[in-house]
């Protein structure tokens, strides 16, 4: 099928992947993906998804490639069903997508995935909504994907009502008003066991201290976003150390099991804790895979990356800015 077919509606955007400082594990409503807690993270330059959405008739149904290779359209075809929906466009999409890093991974590939997905689907179907109504399509995909609609730090709000309308994010500081860095250990660049929807499911019925996370959500998440605001680094820095191991001993204590780390994951977290003790202020955390992130002032990623990348568990190492919005962009 030739792209310039008049009858076919397409559009591009890039979206960037996300860390989340405060944590979010669990959901409050599976159906919705509403999470259970709300959660802080900022948005990675260097770790980007590329797509293009083209709504075709002649399709037989959605597909999605990503770096050339056929991938499950479960998730993707909610956010477009949704675009659909609002659009009353009832043609399939062929999604291409291509990542600059491991995908399905512990790197957050489906959090700019599916943000650069709802950009493009809601262009491609001709809808123009605000980016908070982006958002919260990206959240039925994905949760940490309504996180990537924005740049800087970012807060996706846990919500309280049944439908999920006050579950979306926004942003809350610029990345030019706070340029930390983030160098990004890759431990293992194979595919992860366990998806997180799956894992979070597992954990709420199993771990014994599932409710306490849960409860004591909204004071960490605050306290997070106040010492974001004061631009408090070491504060920003203790807390998210804290929220990772919260959320890893939830892991870890779930039956069976959900061990996401490996022996590189420690040696990481070993060296990040030499170098503060030595005099260089980072931080780490780890989502759902054995990749560390390191959060850090700019002054200092230099002299981080090389004392990682001297780790034998360590098979590469990144380095990036805080991202920008998520954004259409022209067709390459
Ligand atoms: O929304 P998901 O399915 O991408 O889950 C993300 C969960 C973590 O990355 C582990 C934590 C978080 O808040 O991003």
């Amino acid at each position: 099928m030739n792209e310039s077919d008049p009858k076919l509606r397409s559009a591009h955007s890039i979206a960037h992947s996300n860390i989340a400082l405060a944590k979010y594990w669990g959901k409050r409503n599976s159906e919705l993906n509403i999470p259970a807690v709300s959660s802080i993270s900022i948005t990675l330059e260097a770790l980007a998804t590329k797509s293009s959405v083209t709504f075709d008739p002649h399709s037989r149904g959605d597909s999605l490639e990503i770096d050339g290779e056929r991938f499950d359209t479960e998730k993707i075809s909610v956010v477009l069903d949704l675009v659909r929906t609002q659009s009353k466009i009832t043609d399939v999409a062929r999604i291409q997508s291509s990542n600059n890093f491991p995908t399905s991974a512990g790197l957050a590939s489906s959090a700019s995935g599916i943000a650069a997905l709802t950009i493009a689907a809601a262009s491609a179907a001709g809808l123009d909504l605000s980016r908070k109504e982006l958002s919260m399509i990206a959240r039925r995909g994905s949760a940490s994907a309504a996180r990537s609609i924005f740049g800087g730090f970012v807060e996706l709000h846990a919500g309280s009502q049944q439908d999920g309308s006050d579950s979306f994010a926004e942003p809350i500081l610029d990345r030019e008003d706070w340029p930390l860095e983030v160098v990004v250990a890759i431990t293992q660049s194979g595919k992860k066991a366990t998806s997180s929807t799956t894992g979070m499911l597992s954990t709420a019925g199993t771990s014994p201290f599932f409710d306490s996370w849960v409860n004591s959500a909204p004071a960490k998440v605050a306290e997070m976003r106040e010492a974001i605001l004061a631009l408090d680094f070491q504060h920003v820095g203790e807390l998210t150390e804290q929220s990772c191991l919260a959320m890893h001993s939830l892991m870890f204590t779930t039956v069976p099991s959900l061990i996401y780390w490996n022996e590189g994951t420690i040696s990481v977290i070993r060296e990040v804790q030499r170098l503060r003790a030595s005099g260089t202020e980072c931080y780490f955390t780890i989502d759902a895979g054995p990749q560390v992130k390191i959060i850090c002032e700019p002054a200092n990623s230099a002299s981080i990356v090389s004392a990682i990348s001297e780790l034998p568990a360590v098979v590469e190492v990144r380095r990036s800015r805080l991202g920008p919005d998520a954004q259409l962009v022209n067709p390459k």
